[in-house]
C-alpha cells in the first residue's frame, strides 16, 4: 500500500487484482478499519445521502433509513454502543456513524421482500459517492439490531439491517492489532467469475 498522509485528498489504494476493466471509483473503493483525524463536511455528508437517495428500488418503495451521528454527538455514541465489541474496537476513530434501517412492509402493508436489497443499492450508491470524494465506508453486520431498533424507536416492521462507518481515508494503521493491521494491508480478493454465473442451469461447483 503506499504510505498513508492525513490528507482529505488522498486516498490510500489497495491492492486490487480485477481480470477485466472496471471503473476507477469501483476498483479503488475499499473498507478501511482506521479514519483521518477529520471530521467529514456536512456538504461532503449531504453528497453522500444525496447519491444513496438516487439509488433504484423495488416500485421506488425507497425502503431505507438512516440514522447518523457526528464524533462527539449523543446519536454517535448510542450507535457506538450497539456495535458488537470488535466492531467498537476499531470504529472508536470513525468520524460518523449510522444504521441501515429498512422499512419491512410495503406501503399497502404486504411483506417487501426486496427491502434488503435496496439498503444494499443505497449503501453501494453512498459507498461509491464518498469514495469520490476521499471518503471511505466500511459497513458493519456486528450490531444488536433489536436493541438498535428500540434505541432509536423504530416499529415492529422495521429491521435493523447494518451499522456503517464513515471517514476521510489516510488514517493510521498503527493504532490496529497485527491481525487487523495484516488486513488492512492486505490485497483484495473476490471469487472468480465462474464461482457465481451461470449462463443456463445452476450447477454445484465442487471443486471451487
Ligand atoms: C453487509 C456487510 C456487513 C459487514 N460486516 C462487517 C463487520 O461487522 N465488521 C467488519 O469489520 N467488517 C464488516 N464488513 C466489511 C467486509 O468484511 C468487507 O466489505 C469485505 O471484506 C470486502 O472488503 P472491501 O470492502 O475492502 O472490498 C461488512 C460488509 C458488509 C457489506
Amino acid at each position: 500500500m503506499l504510505k498513508k498522509k492525513m490528507n482529505k485528498d488522498y486516498t490510500p489504494l489497495k491492492e486490487t487484482p480485477n481480470d477485466h476493466p472496471i471503473i476507477d471509483v469501483i476498483k479503488n473503493r475499499w473498507s478501511p478499519r482506521v479514519f483521518a483525524d477529520m471530521p467529514v463536511s456536512q456538504t461532503d455528508l449531504q453528497s453522500m445521502f444525496e447519491a444513496g437517495r438516487w439509488a433504484a428500488s423495488s416500485n421506488n418503495f425507497q425502503p431505507w433509513n438512516i440514522v447518523w451521528g457526528i464524533k462527539g454527538s449523543e446519536t454517535y455514541n448510542r450507535i457506538m454502543d450497539l456495535l458488537v465489541e470488535f466492531n467498537q474496537s476499531w470504529t472508536v476513530n470513525a468520524p460518523v456513524l449510522m444504521l441501515g434501517v429498512i422499512n419491512t412492509k410495503t406501503p399497502d402493508g404486504k411483506e417487501n421482500y426486496h427491502a434488503l436489497h435496496d439498503l444494499g443499492q443505497f449503501s453501494a450508491h453512498m459507498a461509491l459517492q464518498a469514495h469520490s470524494m476521499g471518503i471511505a465506508i466500511h459497513q458493519m453486520a456486528g450490531v444488536d439490531f433489536e436493541a438498535a431498533k428500540k434505541e432509536f424507536e423504530f416499529p415492529d416492521e422495521y429491521h435493523v439491517a447494518t451499522a456503517i462507518a464513515a471517514g476521510y481515508y489516510g488514517g493510521d494503521d498503527d493504532q490496529l492489532n497485527e491481525d487487523l493491521k495484516k488486513e488492512e494491508n492486505a490485497p483484495r480478493e473476490r471469487k472468480k467469475q465462474n464461482e457465481f454465473l451461470f449462463n443456463g442451469n445452476y450447477v454445484k461447483r465442487e471443486s471451487l
